[in-house]
């Protein structure tokens, strides 16, 4: 191949929404309300609906977000958290930023929190399962809701990289106590920087989340509790706003890719985690992940190989949670985590985003075929 194809195309996304974009930042700029404000309320409005909640909180990042969730519906210190085994550390971090003990348990074949080893992970001091819909595929969110209501635990989401995920028939946005979201440049719906949002039906969370986000405030000058300096930028929220015009059409193009991918990528070679996708499941590929079958597969041949092609990937994660050095020691596991350890092994993304088209899929997944049974890759 001649041109590069990057895993995302943040110039081609510039360029759909410029002519849009540029008058709102100036008016924006000229006017100079530049930290929450009346362009963060839109954005929060546009995206709770979006996401089918009540209410939307914009936040300072994805990370911001979750910790101000689980303060907002009610996680305490010493509480207990069960989660995934693979995920970014920023899903742990939150949990341990508000002194509870995330609980890891492992993963199913697609990467994503297995019910079946949820109930086992229980004890008294559980207060929350925090489910992440990792690579933009929903979780069995059917089960885990029934596990939540079973023994009367919180339920808050990780949809850091599932802007416009359905599990089950219903919006992320709709399930459990709150749900939250990153819109840092690289995801689905990403942000000139950093930015989050916890949408959630419930008022009462909404109401402390919007406290905790702008140092536990009530008004100018009565501050209700400790909270956090932890808003929206109006900039972020006018380029989010945009972008949300464009990306139900965008994930459309993402699902195309995910088509193409999902037929042509040898089986035999490759366990596709975003194929089959369930009734009533919507994945809204944030990223294609691939995994090489064998243990005896050598990924970083092929990815050498597919860079020298002009094929760009990247690793969503190279260590499952309990292998990472800071937080080994800070986690309980419940079992075992082989299935975490062995996607953490073979597991690579190709490039998805919605520039890409349906020939230029095509080749990518020749190519990736290609390489993969010629050579070293086993
Ligand atoms: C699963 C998951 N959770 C949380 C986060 C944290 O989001 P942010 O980088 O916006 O703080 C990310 C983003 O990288 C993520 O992928």
């Amino acid at each position: 191949m001649n041109d590069r194809i990057s895993l995302r195309n943040l110039t081609w996304e510039y360029e759909q929404i410029q002519d849009a974009l540029l008058p709102a930042m100036e008016k924006l700029m000229v006017e100079g309300s530049f930290i929450n404000g009346i362009e963060v309320e839109r954005f929060e409005a546009a995206f709770a609906s979006f996401t089918g909640a009540k209410y939307c909180v914009g936040v300072s990042s994805g990370t911001d977000a979750l910790m101000i969730a689980l303060l907002s519906i009610g996680v305490r210190p010493g509480d207990e958290v069960i989660t995934t085994a693979l995920t970014f550390v920023a899903t742990i971090e939150a949990i341990l930023h508000v002194g509870a003990v995330p609980v890891i348990v492992d993963v199913d074949k697609r990467g994503l929190i297995d019910p079946e080893r949820i109930e086992e992970a229980i004890t008294e001091k559980t207060k929350a399962i925090l489910p992440v819909h990792l690579y933009g595929i929903p979780c069995n969110m059917r089960r885990i809701s029934a596990i939540c209501k079973k023994h009367g635990l919180l339920l808050l989401n990780d949809a850091a990289q599932a802007h416009g995920t359905i599990a089950q028939g219903k919006a992320l946005g709709s399930i459990g106590n709150a749900t939250c979201y990153s819109f840092m440049p690289a995801k689905t719906l990403g942000a000139f920087g950093d930015a989050g949002a916890i949408v959630t039906n419930d008022m009462h969370i909404s109401d402390k989340a919007r406290r905790l986000r702008n140092h536990g405030r009530t008004d100018k000058y009565n501050f209700l509790e400790i909270g956090y300096c932890a808003r929206m930028d109006a900039l972020q929220a006018v380029v989010l706003t945009t972008k949300l015009g464009h990306l139900a059409d965008w994930i459309k193009k993402r699902r195309e890719i995910a088509l193409v991918y999902n037929e042509t990528l040898e089986k035999n070679v490759f366990e596709l985690p975003s194929q089959n996708e369930k009734k009533q499941d919507t994945n809204s590929y944030y990223v294609y992940p691939v995994i090489l079958r064998g243990e005896k597969a050598n990924r970083d041949w092929l990815l050498t190989q597919l860079s020298l092609a002009g094929i760009e990937t990247n690793i969503y994660y190279p260590q499952e949670i309990p292998a990472i050095e800071s937080l080994k020691e800070k986690v309980t596991i419940c079992g075992t985590v082989v299935n975490a350890q062995h996607i953490a092994k073979h597991v690579f993304a190709i490039p998805m985003n919605p520039s890409i088209t349906v020939t230029m899929a095509k080749k990518i997944a020749t190519t990736v075929n290609s390489l993969a049974t010629s050579g070293d890759a086993f």
